[in-house]
């Protein structure tokens, strides 16, 4: 199962070769999340509208690999944005991944864009 997390690499800004035209912005709540699909990941995408900002990170929960992450709350933790995965509340900052409430292994996150009240996703491949 753990093969699924080698789908997924986090993406610097620097290193985005496709910009993925993912949907309208109206198209994901509001302070929430939605899942889009690129190639063969799950990506859930955040408008967190209450720091007027968009995130994106794999949908897959490390703890067991259930494609959850785009229906997880959203919140701050000491500042740092985070999501809490709905099915047992492991928590990951959207900056950059990091599982801020345990030991389980960083999710990638990818940069995220809005042009012309559309959202793309940054991917390096
Ligand atoms: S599956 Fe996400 S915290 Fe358990």
């Amino acid at each position: 199962m753990e093969e699924i997390l080698e789908t997924y690499t986090a993406t610097e800004l620097e290193h985005v070769k496709v910009w993925f035209k993912a949907a309208s912005t109206k198209d994901f709540p509001v302070d929430g999340g939605a899942c889009i699909k690129y190639k063969d990941k799950q990506i859930a995408v955040f408008n967190f509208a209450r720091l007027d900002k968009w995130y994106a990170c794999q949908n897959v929960c490390p703890h067991k690999m259930e494609m959850v992450l785009s229906r997880g709350m959203i919140g701050d933790d000491k500042g740092t944005p985070k999501v809490a995965c709905p099915l047992h509340k492991k928590t990951f900052s959207l900056e950059n991944g990091e599982n801020l409430n345990g030991d389980l292994e960083a999710i990638a996150t990818y940069p995220v864009k809005i042009e012309n009240d559309f959202v793309y996703i940054g991917f390096s491949e």
